[in-house]
């Protein structure tokens, strides 16, 4: 049954943002009250497009004490888990439908003392993350197709948020249901109505605006959301 009192966390993902001024948009994103930040990670192969490796994530983490959400969108995340933990990622994301083995990922991600999350992309089901959901610490509904911010939401991913979300409540267990991609206050909304309790936001805090005023308006709209689930 869903709580009134679970956890809702809010984490801008930086590749919105101004490269420029990382340190700023670091900044502002912390002094707006962020509760973690999400880094996303390609190798121009799993996805189309290439953004940063472990020395930027590195340079992050000298800026803040705030926990780093490592998305890995790459073919052999197993490889370069050590790499982006010594960066001082705290939870390393890797896709299932990436060449790594998902249970031997989970098994040395565990091993470094790193957080571990699941992630799946739009078309793939729930199910694909059976031989590693129990222990997983963070379950990442992709709402998006990997690779790029500033695409719109796709609701159809919803009812795996819900299930996700229903399966770790069966287990008595709180580990994350992370929504990512597309998310605005309108989309945050009902992805916390169905479970989600992770919000990775790109365009919605840093593309337009001051990042302090767009964070208020996702955290209502969290909070609205997780009420609306409550029976
Ligand atoms: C997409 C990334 C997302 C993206 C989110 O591949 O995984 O984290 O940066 O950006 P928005 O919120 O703009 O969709
Ligand atoms: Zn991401």
């Amino acid at each position: 049954m869903p709580s009134p009192t679970r956890r809702l966390r809010l984490a801008p993902s930086l590749l919105s943002a101004d490269f420029a001024a990382l340190g700023d948009a670091v900044r502002a994103a912390e002094a707006g009250g962020a509760d973690a930040l999400h880094l996303d990670v390609m190798d121009g192969h799993f996805v189309p497009n290439l953004s940063f490796g472990p020395a930027l994530v590195a340079a992050v983490r000298a800026r803040t004490r705030l926990p780093l959400d490592v998305h890995l969108m790459i073919s052999d995340p197993l490889r370069y888990l050590d790499a982006f933990h010594r960066a001082g990622g705290d939870t390393l994301v890797f896709h299932v439908e990436s060449d790594s083995d998902p249970a031997e990922v989970v098994r040395r991600a565990h091993a470094l003392g790193s957080a571990v999350g699941g992630a799946i992309s739009p078309e793939t089901p729930l199910a694909a993350l059976d031989p590693v959901f129990d222990a997983l610490d963070q379950v990442l509904v992709m709402s998006v197709h990997p690779g790029f911010s500033g695409q719109e939401f796709l609701p159809d991913v919803l009812p795996k948020v819900r299930a996700a979300r229903e399966r770790l409540d069966r287990a008595g267990r709180n580990a994350d249901v992370s929504i990512d991609g597309g998310i605005t206050a309108a989309t945050a909304v009902r992805a916390a109505e169905a479970g989600a309790t992770f919000f990775v936001c790109g365009n919605s805090v840093f593309a337009h605006g001051s990042v302090g005023e767009n964070l208020r308006r996702l955290r209502a709209a969290v909070e609205e959301g997780a009420q609306r689930a409550v029976p």
